[in-house]
């Protein structure tokens, strides 16, 4: 297929703080996409922009003691180093606070307005009396209405776990000002996602199969289909798209005092972004947006944010008159070592300290492609398996072939590539057998390229550089470099393994693309395009003097990086969250993860069955290191636990002493007995600053529950 015509974009990035390495997910798979898109020939757009609109900007800003538009010019300073920084290549990275947007904004938002889609209903809503303004949920906080927890958001609960409208909390206070918020009235402007025409477009439209394939991943249609409900349950409400003053973003025309809600101009920015593009380059917007258009629309975005791009953004785009998105690609979370990011395991990594610590980008994004797969699973980036891989796979493997063999070209071959093609040359007959593979193993890589199943791309690249490694590990050159007439075959196992590191390096440029450049200096050629993954370097072709690629990763490089990083932990700020569930809160995200979350519920806690327990004896236990051998009283009865606490305690100083214990664990078999519970004791990360067995205080009985 060629000359096709596509656009594709990332997510829109909040003007309100750091990138970091959950972002990077979503640019890196999307620049290495595009880089593939680009190399095939296709004419093919990568635009983005600062989603900068919003109560949590507006009031940043204030903190800060700075307007609005001073911070999100600051952030988009820091936001395009950091992506160059990682080599993501927009070909546009704006600002949804752009005059294009606007333009877009109120275009879309007449059109539909005319179609009898908007309409404006009057609602209460808590508002700030000191602060003068309307509170967006996560900006009140209270006790909850179902299990009275305090400091609760007013739109779920973190103890519990349930959700509830803000007007439900007890006790609500501003998280702005502190002050009572009071119940206000105020017009909003709505869009009708419960009209009929709305309900048929999105339920064709989630479940449409073009020529590209379809427009939803199945995971995500299923998803669409749970909140569309059966056919003719009109699951769907209306979505309120205004806000009132005082508000960062862009008025409404006919609304004086509305603004348009952040989550409305924010996929907006994606046409301004592209308007300002095409102004320019001289480029024709319209080819790529109106409704027939042939060329192809792609959002790379995060699942949590399926909502406004499967159903909002495309039954706004339909009933404005414009062309909807050809697919939606979504993914998954990052994780790090299995867990969410967090400041205070140093995992919450900015994509600038990253640059900072000296580590290579590369080396990062590919490590994510080799994780990335297409579907919507969260990726772990396990830091020992990150150094692992990057060292074997592309030290090791990849870059291994050049540095074996460019030595002897330079040296002992004039610098040149020998010729494979004359019939009984030394190498020939391999030569032949590698370009009939090669063609194969090119096609495999693009498919998958294609398909954004980078690690399948990538597990193909790496089998043909064991292929290599294996063919300059047979032919030893640095032997036969010592041998009598061999100059010839010398001459041509070095060659070969040049052609062959040329086709490696032209297979990784999407996802290497520095490497990539450096490598086509060294092999002496203009820049990679897909075509080079499978011809040869021409005989008497002038390499130049090779340099060497790229660096190993050193574990401590990493600690360090998690070191620079790690933050003590502080109480949370009442800043505000998203939550993927709760989309009409998406505007108010929090960009730090917290330290606590996955949070559970109140039932998750109620399972453990905490009680007091008396230690009745406890003995040394013959042959066990660590565990002490304890008889605990738990008023109606006796139990028998071992504790891995025998480093801190005398077994002497526990008879009598009151402690806590899980009652409900199931028996654990072991060496030395039965074990029918555990006791509770509190030690630091790894041990080493002692153990500390808990103990209620004075008057608690044994069997009293503790919860
Ligand atoms: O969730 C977010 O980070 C939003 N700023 C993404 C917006 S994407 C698009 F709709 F603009
Ligand atoms: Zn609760």
């Amino acid at each position: 297929m060629s000359g096709r015509r596509i656009l594709v974009t990332s997510a829109l990035p909040y003007a309100n703080g750091p990138i970091h390495l959950g972002h990077l997910v979503e640019y890196i798979q999307t620049d290495i996409w595009v880089r593939f898109q680009k190399m095939r020939g296709h004419e093919c757009h990568y635009v983005c922009a600062d989603d900068t609109h919003g109560t949590p900007i507006m009031l940043r800003a204030e903190k800060e003691g700075i307007t609005p538009e001073q911070l999100i010019a600051r952030e988009h300073v820091e936001h395009s180093r950091d992506f160059a920084g990682f080599h993501v290549a927009f070909d546009n990275f704006y600002t949804t606070h752009s005059a294009e947007t606007r333009f877009f904004a109120d275009d879309i938002y007449t059109k539909l307005k005319a179609t009898g889609l908007i309409y404006p209903r009057s609602i209460e809503q808590f508002y700030d009396p000191v602060k003068q303004m309307f509170l967006p949920d996560r900006y009140i906080k209270g006790e909850c209405p179902k299990c009275g927890a305090a400091d609760q958001y007013g739109d779920s609960c973190e103890a519990c776990g349930a959700a509830y409208a803000p007007t439900e909390l007890k006790n609500p206070r501003s998280a702005v000002s502190g002050a009572t918020p009071v119940l206000k009235a105020s017009e909003h402007w709505f869009f009708k996602l419960s009209d009929p025409r709305c309900q048929a477009f999105l339920r064709e439209y989630t479940q449409r199969e073009g020529k590209h394939g379809t427009v939803l991943q199945n995971e995500a249609a299923n998803k669409m289909q749970e909140w569309l409900g059966v056919p003719g349950e009109n699951k769907l409400t209306d979505w309120d798209i205004s806000r009132d003053a005082p508000y960062f973003g862009f008025e409404i025309p006919d609304a004086p005092g509305k603004f348009y809600y952040v989550w409305l101009d924010a996929p907006i920015g994606y046409m301004g972004s592209f308007k300002n593009f095409c102004d320019k380059r001289d480029i024709d917007f319209g080819a790529f947006w109106k409704p027939d258009s042939d060329a192809e629309l792609y959002h790379f975005i995060g699942k949590d944010i399926l909502y406004f791009h499967a159903l909002f953004w495309p039954a706004e785009l339909e009933h404005a008159g414009y062309r909807t998105p050809t697919r939606i690609f979504a993914h998954g979370f990052l994780t790090v070592g299995g867990l969410k990011m967090s400041k205070s395991r140093g995992t919450f990594i900015t994509a600038h300290s990253y640059l900072e610590q000296g580590l290579n980008p590369e080396w990062l994004r590919y490590y994510f492609a080799a994780k990335l797969n297409g579907t919507l699973e969260d990726i772990d980036l396990n830091l020992d398996d990150f150094v692992a891989r990057v060292n074997s796979d592309l030290v090791g493997k990849y870059i291994n072939i050049a540095s074996r063999c460019a030595g002897f070209i330079a040296k002992r071959c004039g610098g040149k590539m020998a010729d494979l093609s004359v019939k009984d040359a030394p190498a020939a007959t391999d030569f032949a057998l590698f370009q009939a593979s090669i063609k194969e193993c090119q096609e495999r890589v693009a498919q998958a390229y294609e398909e954004r199943d980078f690690s399948r791309a990538l597990r193909e690249i790496m089998a043909f550089a064991d292929q290599a490694n294996k063919y300059v590990n047979d032919h030893k050159p640095w032997e036969l470099a010592k041998q009598e007439g061999k100059q010839a075959e010398l001459h041509a196992v070095c060659s070969l393994a040049l052609s062959l590191f040329k086709w490696l390096t032209a297979m990784l440029a999407p996802v290497l693309p520095r490497l990539a450049e450096s490598a086509a200096l060294f092999l002496n050629l203009p820049g990679l395009r897909w075509t080079d993954s499978c011809s040869p370097l021409p005989a008497g072709h002038a390499v130049k003097e090779y340099q060497h690629l790229m660096q190993r990763i050193e574990a401590q490089q990493v600690t360090a990086l998690i070191e620079a990083n790690r933050v003590s932990l502080e109480p949370a700020a009442p800043s505000p969250q998203r939550h993927a569930q709760h989309q009409q809160s998406s505007e108010d995200k929090q960009q730090q993860p917290s330290e606590w979350e996955p949070f559970i519920g109140i039932d998750d806690f109620s399972k453990i069955d905490l009680r007091v327990a008396r230690i009745v004896k406890a003995e040394h236990v013959e042959g066990a290191e660590k565990l002490l051998k304890l008889t605990l009283d738990l008023g109606s009865e006796t139990r028998t636990v071992f504790a891995g606490i025998k480093s801190a305690y005398d077994p002497a100083t526990l008879a009598g002493r009151l402690t806590v214990m899980v009652a409900n664990l199931t028996p654990r078999k072991m060496k030395f007995g039965l074990s029918e519970g555990m006791v509770l004791a509190a030690s630091s990360p790894d041990g080493g600053s002692g153990i500390f067995l808990l103990a209620p205080d004075s008057g608690a009985q044994p069997g009293m529950r503790v919860k």
